[in-house]
């Protein structure tokens, strides 16, 4: 099955990815060689350090040969049509791990290709890296009832953290600048399911206030990936944004900052709240790996029953 928005598993399916995550991590044995004899073509169109490093590792963990590409290698749509691109890879390799600039590329190849295509990373979400933020969260507190304040930028990382909370019964709270917020659809989408999992989703202007008595306070770039000409706009337009020691201050006396990182120190967030004994930013960035096999396990059918 693709693995495009983190909702496409339903909220069983994300329980069971987020099981599987923990009991990787803590018996990484468990999984050893699962997908002996595979191969998953691992394709990126911007760049990367978490996500690359942390796939290519996961899949030779689990047996499968994982197939580096780069974008002006592949040239999604201009060298060759997508379902071209999709029609062929599906020949040589099992599963299609993709960054994308654009969401729609994904459910192109997802509609061509006869493998699982996992997204990670498109204008629209960043799934796998909230699997592994939701299992980091986890390890400290229950994710039912959790009030999570994500302040800045309503993107990727935010649209994918409205849904993956909104199933697992979160509170989240999303502060931006008029003008920044979340996608429309992901919110409607994700106050849905926070209807049938008693969580809840707000989106505020006021960081101040959301912030306040949070159990988990998450922030992310204030420029993406190929935003980069919008960067002063930006700077101006996100003063007051920036989670410093008086906004960790201002939360829970045990709230735990996240960041998806790369962090711009400085900018969204300080490199105290960083270097803070509350941060778990490397803790999230570890859970990368193990978040990544129980998802492409569970994708290829081949998730086992502990
Ligand atoms: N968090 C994350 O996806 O990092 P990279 O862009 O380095 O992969
Ligand atoms: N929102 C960021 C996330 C990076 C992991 C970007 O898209 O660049």
């Amino acid at each position: 099955m693709d693995f495009l928005r983190i909702s496409d598993v339903g909220i069983a399916g994300l329980r069971t990815i987020l099981d599987a995550t923990a009991r990787i991590k803590a018996s990484p044995s468990d999984v050893e060689g699962l997908l002996s004899g595979t191969s998953i073509g691992v394709f990126f169109e911007k760049p990367s350090t978490r996500t690359r490093v942390s796939c290519e590792v996961a899949a030779v963990h689990l047996g499968a040969h994982p197939v580096m590409l780069r974008g002006d290698e592949v040239g999604l749509g201009k060298r060759e049509a997508l379902k071209d691109v999709a029609r062929v890879l599906d020949r040589y390799v099992d599963a299609l791990a993709f960054r994308v600039f654009r969401h729609e590329h994904l459910e192109e190849l997802a509609k061509h290709a006869r493998g699982p295509v996992i997204n990670l990373l498109s204008d629209v979400g960043h799934p796998c890296q909230i699997v592994a933020d939701l299992a980091t969260i986890e390890e400290h507190m229950a994710l039912q009832g959790c009030r999570i304040t994500y302040v800045g930028d309503g993107n990727n990382v935010c649209n994918s953290l409205l849904l993956g909370g909104a199933m697992s019964g979160m509170h989240v709270t999303v502060c931006t600048p008029p003008g920044y917020e979340p996608d429309a659809e992901e919110v409607v989408a994700a106050r849905a399911i926070a209807a049938t999992t008693g969580g809840s989703i707000t989106l505020m202007s006021d960081a101040v206030a959301g912030m306040r008595d949070a159990h988990v306070l998450y922030t992310d770039v204030w420029t993406s990936m190929g935003q980069e000409a919008e960067a002063e706009q930006r700077l101006r337009d996100f003063e007051g944004f920036q989670i410093d020691l008086a906004a960790l201050s201002s939360a829970d006396a045990n709230a735990l900052f996240l960041h998806c990182l790369p962090a711009h120190r400085g900018e969204e967030v300080t490199d105290d709240v960083m270097e803070h004994p509350r941060s778990m930013v490397f803790d999230q960035a570890e859970n990368r790996m193990h978040a990544f096999s129980a998802v492409l396990l569970y994708a290829s059918g081949s998730l086992p029953t502990w």
